[in-house]
């Protein structure tokens, strides 16, 4: 992979818009070099699918010597996460306006992260629409194959979702990598003071509604 050598010098060109969280996915799509974009050298964390930023925040808030990165394709819900990460004046939290395919599929360098975070991913609870599920049947296979490539060994992924039908599938799909075992949660060590507290906005949302939480856990061997 081609690895663009970001000027340290010149930081602005690093900027998608007039944010300094947020990244510019040409910059991206050219390689990531991680310490390049943090400015320091730290394990980093991916969310996919961060919506509004409430887990990625406080996780960064709470672990200032993790560099986290949250990606989402919806404008809409990035602005919101980055509006949160500058109120809380967090150095260690970065976005950009990206798809999840194409960050695995090649922008990520092998073995550069401690953890991948997927929580309440889209579910498409319609049948027609199960082809899209990123840890679905049809895809499922070659997102772990991805996630195997950018998660370092003794790394871990993480993911939740409130629909049961689709944790049906996660369990399994996951479970047949032979990249990953299956993990106790890491959430109550290292995010949640309270276990019963949401982890995200659409899980306070959720359980308003009383729907349950699958949580799962899988450790990159
Ligand atoms: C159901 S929402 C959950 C948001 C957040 N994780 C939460 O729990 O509050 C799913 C999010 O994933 C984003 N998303 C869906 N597919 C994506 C993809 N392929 N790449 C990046 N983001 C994606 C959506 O825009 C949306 O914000």
């Amino acid at each position: 992979m081609r690895i663009r050598i970001h000027r340290p010098s010149d930081p602005e060109s690093l900027r998608a818009s007039d944010s300094p969280l947020e990244i510019d996915r040409e910059i991206l799509s050219q390689g990531i070099v991680w310490g390049e974009l943090f400015g320091t050298e730290q394990p980093v964390e991916l969310e996919i699918g961060c919506g509004k930023g409430l887990f990625l925040t406080r996780a960064a808030a709470a672990h200032p010597e993790v560099n986290w990165f949250g990606i989402d394709h919806s404008s809409a819900h990035l602005r919101r996460a980055i509006d949160r990460a500058l109120k809380a004046r967090l150095s260690n939290a970065l976005f950009s306006k990206a798809r999840a395919e194409d960050l695995l599929g090649g922008w990520i360098p092998e073995g550069s992260l401690r953890a991948v975070h997927i929580l309440y991913p889209d579910p498409w609870p319609k049948k027609r629409h199960h082809k899209r599920r990123l840890l679905g049947l049809e895809r499922g296979t070659e997102t772990m194959r991805h996630l195997s490539r950018v998660i370092q060994p003794g790394g871990w992924l993480s993911v939740a979702t409130d629909h049961s039908g689709y944790a049906e599938v996660i369990g399994p799909v996951c479970d047949a990598s032979p990249d990953f075992e299956r993990s106790e949660s890491i959430y109550s060590q290292t995010v949640l003071t309270d276990p019963e507290e949401p982890l995200t906005e659409f899980e306070r949302k959720y359980r308003l509604e009383g729907r349950p939480r699958h949580l799962f856990t899988w450790r990159r061997r």
